[in-house]
């Protein structure tokens, strides 16, 4: 099979509880729209049909007992139904995809957080999505209380923001971890900066991103 990176481009952000990665992908879209770059946007959990009712069952019933390896099996299978219906196809047609959250979510919150070997999240991850992997990842870096304390003023905590802090903690220093793995693609940003600043910061890396895939393609 084609690598489907080869033709579009696929940007995930990540990034704990209340990073305000919501606005700086609404704010990312606007610049995309407005250089008249074809794009599309999804987000982990969701996405799809499938996807949706995922979400629904891992994080909006509180009260659901999911463990640990059952709610990344869902979490998996919402991003293998998520890459074959959505992001390989848009890839495919050349266009750029951005993803809230994707597999390293899984990598920080169920391997850091909740203790699941890196080893086997990493076989049924290469499984579920053959191999994909993001052209660029934004990590918006945050101190969990600070972000909490953001996402708290949201209404209703959902499941993940109910757990403690320490768990928190974990999944922050697990994405620095994989930030710092694979720094080819990612780039962390400072997501105590105010929305203004990081919307520029994204755009120039994007920009960059778009002009050398551009001139790679020209060749
Ligand atoms: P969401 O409501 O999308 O909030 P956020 O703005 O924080 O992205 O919640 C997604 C939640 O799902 C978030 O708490 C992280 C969690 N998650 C995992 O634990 N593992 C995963 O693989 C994914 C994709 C998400």
């Amino acid at each position: 099979m084609k690598e489907a990176g080869s033709r579009g481009l696929f940007i995930t952000f990540e990034g704990p509880e209340g990073a305000g990665k919501t606005t700086q992908i609404a704010r990312l879209v606007e610049q995309l729209s407005g250089a008249g770059v074809a794009h599309v946007v999804t987000r982990e959990p969701g996405g799809t049909p499938l996807g949706t009712r995922v979400r629904q069952v891992v994080l909006l019933e509180p009260d659901l007992q999911v463990d640990p390896l059952p709610e990344f099996l869902l979490y998996s299978a919402s991003r293998a139904q998520l890459v074959g219906q959505v992001i390989r196809p848009a890839l495919e047609r050349g266009e750029v995809v951005v993803c809230d959250r994707y597999a390293d979510s899984s990598l920080a919150y169920q391997g850091a957080g909740r203790g699941l070997d890196a080893g086997l999240l990493t076989q049924i991850t290469q499984a579920a999505t053959g191999g994909l992997k993001p052209d660029l990842t934004l990590l918006l870096d945050l101190d969990p209380a600070v972000g909490l304390a953001r996402a708290a003023t949201r209404g209703e905590p959902d499941r993940l923001e109910r757990a403690d802090l320490g768990f928190h903690l974990r999944v922050r220093s697990g994405f620095l971890a994989l930030a710092q793995q694979e720094s080819h693609r990612f780039h962390v940003l400072d997501a105590t900066a105010s929305a203004d600043e990081l919307a520029e910061q994204v755009w120039n890396v994007v920009a960059e991103q778009l002009r050398t895939k551009a001139q790679a393609q020209s060749i």
